[in-house]
């Protein structure tokens, strides 16, 4: 079979090369598909600028999300058919023509489910759906706040949050304002130009917010967390902020890691504030289960019509490195895919 490996970390026009690789077979627990298309996912970024501490050593076929259909089942697998139309998260290894991954990541899709759409609900949608259903709950009436909310993640954030009766403040670079108005984010804020925790303290005084999504890491988490009001959540999911300057910098890496700032439990008690933290390898590796739940919630929710993923960007995988780019140069809304 082929896939896109990763040969080197840099710029994406050198980091990959299409080879043939064996081809996969299924664990016990596990299920091999046939992939139809891949989805990029922002790890896949950093982890070809070599800023991601999770990638496999090199050479290493990336991706978290695939759509296809069940080509082999592992011994112990007895709830799904070879043949079926699925959508599945990966544990590395979907930028492949077939991926082998554990049965509780693979969710099965109606057969008519546009393939964009479809690659979108594993990754981005089960992030989003793990840290706004699972490790935090949104009410009605909260105020919430969600950094890049134009992106893939950002988009699935959006979405449950405003089915859940929320007030929503999304950041996102200036072109994006539209989409997010379009999304009904109640309080679009352009953060490239505008400071965002001095935007939303315009709006929302000293009320404070219910929950903040974070995806950036550094000053953003900081400042997002000084947002809170009593009872308040932060969900910290991601680092973005790292990428920030082209070429990885160890100087750059230091000085977000620094912008998180210094937390003490006896402060989360007094002001009643707390702080979570989501990372989907973790819980796909150690709490299948919840992965499970996470996916299946995901599918019901889009079969209901609440959630629809927003296709940002299709290519094929001879333009690999184009999506990166187009991806890692926050241009894209929403989930990019790529077609064998
Ligand atoms: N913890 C987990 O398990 C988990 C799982 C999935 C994703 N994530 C994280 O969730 C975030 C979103 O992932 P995604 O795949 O949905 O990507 P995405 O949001 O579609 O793309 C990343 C977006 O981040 C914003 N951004 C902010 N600073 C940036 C920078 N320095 N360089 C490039 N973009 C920057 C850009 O939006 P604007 O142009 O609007 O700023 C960009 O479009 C990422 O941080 C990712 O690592 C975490």
């Amino acid at each position: 079979m082929k896939a896109a490996v990763l040969v080197r970390t840099g710029n994406p026009d050198k980091a990959y090369e299409i080879q043939e690789r064996p081809m996969p077979k299924p664990q016990a627990h596990e299920a091999v598909i046939q992939v139809e298309a891949f989805g990029l996912n922002f790890a896949d970024v950093m982890a070809r600028r070599g800023l991601y501490p999770d990638a496999p050593p090199l050479p290493a076929v990336l991706g978290y999300d695939v759509v296809g259909r069940i080509h082999e089942l592992g011994s112990d697998v007895k709830d799904l058919k070879v043949g079926q139309r699925v959508m599945a998260l990966t544990r590395f290894g979907g930028y492949a023509e077939y991926a082998a991954t554990d049965a509780r990541g693979i969710a099965p899709i109606p057969e008519d489910t546009p393939v964009g759409e479809a690659v979108a609900l594993a990754t981005q949608y089960g992030t989003a759906w793990f840290c706004a259903r699972e490790v935090t709950n949104l009410h009605e009436g909260e105020h919430v706040l969600i950094q890049a909310a134009a992106g893939g993640v950002g988009t699935a954030l959006v979405q449950l949050a405003k089915h859940s009766g929320c007030t929503v403040y999304g950041t996102a670079s200036t072109h994006k304002q539209d989409y997010l108005r379009e999304m009904g984010v109640d309080h679009p804020i352009d953060y490239r130009t505008t400071d965002f925790y001095d935007a939303v303290k315009k709006i929302r005084g000293d009320k404070g917010l219910d929950v903040v999504f974070d995806s950036l890491g550094g000053k953003y988490l900081k400042n997002g967390y000084k947002l809170l009001g009593s009872g308040g959540r932060l969900v910290s999911y991601g680092a973005a902020d790292m990428a920030t300057g082209g070429r990885k910098s160890g100087l750059r890496m230091l000085r977000v890691a620094m912008g998180f700032g210094i937390y003490s439990p006896i402060n989360f008690v007094s002001t009643s504030r707390s702080m979570l933290g989501v990372n989907m390898l973790r819980i796909a590796d150690d709490r299948p289960d919840a992965l499970k739940r996470t996916l299946n919630g995901v599918v019901d929710f889009y079969e209901k019509g609440i959630l629809k993923p927003k296709v940002g960007g299709t290519f094929n995988v001879d333009q690999l490195a184009e999506a990166h780019d187009f991806l890692e140069s926050r241009k894209s809304i929403g989930k990019i895919v790529v077609t064998w």
